[in-house]
């Protein structure tokens, strides 16, 4: 008997390795050659979706920000920033052209899950008891002139169809989130009712998208930057479109001749992705099955479940637990994209943070070197499909702006990302930046630089409130 265990044990290892090359095949077969399809059609999608019809997997949402920060905002703004399992709140005390931000402060609190699935009042009853102790609690070196009325840049991570800078109802819900008597619901309007119920006397200024708002703070302090990309909990991207280039667009020609989309570029799809038969899973066990199969591919919500569903095949299959499946590895979402990261870059000899994160998040032990070493390899394979997409995605976007051919001396471009996944998985940024170098061939690579926009998002929401402040024009 314990012959036979060891030889099951020695063919489980070998079946593990077989399925891991199986895996590594599928998901890296799209190739270069793949993944420039892939841009091809992103930017092909990217003009049905502000065709006249408008029809496509990329909604391509106007948002009413026609001009971005030039940096001469002045005064006391507010920003809320709701979209991932955090939301924070903050103040800056914007200086002008010479003094950029003056001083800000900010609170992050975690959203209670249950909120998350709740109803739409209880979740910005919630916010908005959040926001009245934050601004309770300002001290006295932040000053807001005498009669005026607080201003908060709003951004709301999720897709909206927008009717003015100020106000927009929700398309659907993405991420973790589902609260049905939110859809369809104009967002400034519910968050204003919470405020007015806590005693919080503020006004929304402007309602922007995470990816908008990290355009906005990307562009403050660099004014070659015309894109924006998210890689989060979910992801997305925005960027500064040419007016005349949105058919579907009826509204006033704004006198920059530039309008900024949100592309909720989460919900793409195309017959290249390299979609395996995990994320087929993992996307019917989902809140929103059938939509936002980019956004699964490649965000960080979905990154340390995808590897878990891998894990628990192999265990299941090839025993690569050993000879039961561990009890843990059977829980949704138990595997979260930081602890991939972290098992990802161990480079102690023999994995011995591989070997501790099992132990501590799925209570497996006694795994061997070899085996640790497979669960680095199927990290790997995923966390760079993930950025290679996320490059494809990049370089289709300079495409549709014709900035993918610049070469030497040519303007710059550069892409704003921000991002925990990005931030913080060394590997996948990596990865991303080489892919998308490839892809865009040396001469045309220098022009366009790619770099961390570190809570832009929340920022940029502040700064565009203070372009949009009702008192701008008594100033002028
Ligand atoms: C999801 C949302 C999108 C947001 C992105 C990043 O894709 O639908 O609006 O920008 O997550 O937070």
């Amino acid at each position: 008997a314990a012959a036979a265990v060891v030889w099951r044990r020695r063919s489980g290892g070998w079946r593990a390795e077989e399925m891991a090359r199986e895996l590594e095949e599928r998901c890296a077969a799209p190739g270069m050659e793949g993944l420039r399809r892939i841009a091809g059609e992103m930017s092909a999608e990217m003009a049905a979706g502000l065709a006249e019809d408008g029809e496509s997997k990329v909604k391509m949402l106007v948002t009413f920000v026609d001009n971005l920060p030039a940096g001469s905002e002045k005064g006391l703004f507010y920003a809320l920033d709701l979209g991932g399992t955090n939301f924070r709140v903050l103040r800056l005390q914007l200086g002008g052209k010479e003094r950029h931000i003056v001083k800000q402060e900010s609170r992050e609190v975690s959203i209670p899950p249950h909120l998350m699935v709740g109803t739409s009042a209880e979740l910005f009853g919630f916010i908005a008891s959040e926001l009245a102790r934050f601004v309770d609690s300002e001290g006295g070196d932040f000053r807001l002139p005498e009669g005026r009325q607080r201003e908060l840049g709003f951004t709301f991570s999720f897709p909206v169809r927008q009717f003015s800078i100020a106000s927009g109802i929700l398309i659907k819900w993405t991420k973790g989130f589902s609260i049905e008597d939110g859809v369809g619901e104009d967002v400034v309007a519910e968050l204003t009712k919470a405020m007015e119920k806590q005693g919080v006397d503020m006004r929304v200024a402007v309602l922007v998208n995470d990816t908008v708002g990290t355009l906005a703070g990307g562009r403050y302090h660099d004014e070659d930057v015309a894109v924006a990309v998210i890689l989060g909990t979910g992801t997305n991207a925005a960027y500064v479109e040419k007016a005349h280039a949105i058919p579907k667009w009826n509204g006033l020609y704004p006198k920059s001749g530039n309008m900024v989309i949100n592309m909720e570029w989460g919900n793409f799809w195309s017959s290249d992705l390299p979609i395996t038969e995990y994320d087929q899973e993992l996307d019917a066990e989902s809140l929103n099955p059938g939509e936002q199969i980019f956004e699964k591919l490649i965000s960080g919500m979905y990154l340390g479940e995808i590897v878990r569903r891998v894990l628990l095949k192999m265990a299941k299959e090839a025993a690569l637990f050993g000879d039961t499946v561990p009890a843990k590895l059977k829980t949704p979402f138990i595997l979260r994209t930081p602890d991939i990261s972290a098992m990802h870059h161990d480079t102690t000899p023999d994995l011995k943070i591989v070997e501790k994160k099992l132990k501590e998040n799925l209570e497996i032990t006694n795994t061997s070197v070899k085996t640790r070493k497979l669960v680095v390899k199927v990290c790997d394979i995923i966390a760079k499909r993930a950025a290679r997409l996320a490059a494809a995605g990049i370089a289709g976007i300079l495409k549709k702006q014709g900035r993918d051919t610049r070469g030497d001396g040519e303007k710059r471009t550069a892409v704003a990302i921000d991002g925990g996944l990005f931030e913080h998985y060394k590997e996948f940024r990596e990865c991303l930046k080489s892919t998308l170098e490839e892809l865009l061939g040396e001469a045309a690579s220098r022009s366009v630089v790619v770099k961390l926009a570190n809570d832009g998002s929340g920022i940029g929401a502040a700064l565009l409130a203070a372009s949009h402040s009702q008192y701008n024009e008594l100033e002028e």
